[in-house]
């Protein structure tokens, strides 16, 4: 018998289904803050608004358009969530927990995550692209609180390489080819909203993190518990607060976002290229 999870995921996974018949998406995309425009390089395009498929998340927050674009990209059938919700919206992980599993019972095997973050290293400024190798969860709090449901995982997954190795070596593969320098470093989440401090900012360099956000770790941990592979490319978007004397605000991710997004939206066309 459907537990009452799969029988939501499976009426999601209906509608998605009814709209986008003609595609088989195998690589679900998630895109964060000022980098939705990557979805219109996607070919053949079907766009699902979130509010039309059961279950799914409504994004509240500027630069997060909660579409669902599925079609072609660097040679793969994808399914792209342009936009994202984040703790801090104070939803919950309801939502985006069907959201991830139902690209999972859509076809998608490998789960590639993307975020505007700021940078813990001043070797790695803002317009830099960073590759996450491995992730702190600082939220607070994990996505896969609350009873487990045995259907898509266990109820205490391990996050050896949560970050798949292999979707990495793919992915620095592709940047040298096009001569784009792709730093790599530990992802940091923090529930936000409010940017840290310059203390908190000193402890996360302490900790052994190149790069906090508010985000992407969710999504991670969902991914891992179904089985699929992920790999995640922070566009940095100013040093962490206290590192420079830049002012930190949405508005200013969202505008450097958007000038680095044509530097990862190349990458990650190489990236989807090479997967085969
Ligand atoms: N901190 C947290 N989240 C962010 C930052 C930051 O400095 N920049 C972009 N997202």
């Amino acid at each position: 018998m459907l537990t009452d999870a799969e029988r939501a995921v499976d009426a999601a996974v209906a509608v998605i289904r009814a709209r986008a018949l003609q595609h088989r998406p195998r690589v679900g995309l998630v895109l964060g803050s000022g980098l939705g425009r990557i979805a219109e390089r996607i070919g053949n395009a079907v766009t699902i608004p979130y509010d039309t498929i059961p279950g799914f998340p409504r994004p509240t927050v500027a630069g997060h358009a909660g579409h669902l674009v599925v079609g072609e990209l660097g040679g793969q059938t994808v399914a792209c969530m342009q936009g994202r919700v984040h703790a801090y919206e104070g939803k919950g992980f309801g939502a985006l927990r069907l959201a991830i599993r139902s690209l999972h019972r859509l076809g998608c095997r490998t789960l590639v995550l993307t975020c505007a973050a700021g940078s813990l290293d001043v070797d790695v400024g803002p317009g830099r692209l960073m590759l996450i190798r491995d992730h702190i969860n600082l939220l607070g709090v994990n996505p896969l609180t609350g009873p487990n449901d045995d259907a898509f995982g266990p109820r205490f997954p391990g996050l050896t390489d949560a970050w798949a190795p292999s979707l990495r070596a793919v992915m620095q593969d592709a940047a040298a080819e096009m001569g784009l320098p792709l730093a790599e470093g530990v992802y940091a989440a923090l529930s936000g909203p409010c940017f840290e401090t310059p203390a908190e900012v000193r402890m996360l360099r302490i900790l052994g993190a190149d790069a906090v956000g508010m985000s992407t770790v969710p999504e991670c941990i969902i991914a891992r518990h179904c089985g699929m592979a992920v790999a995640g490319c922070a566009v940095i978007t100013n040093l962490g607060v206290g590192l420079s004397d830049e002012q930190v605000s949405h508005t200013h991710t969202l505008a450097q976002a958007s000038v680095a997004a044509s530097d990862l939206e190349r990458l990650l066309i190489g990236f989807l290229k090479r997967l085969g």
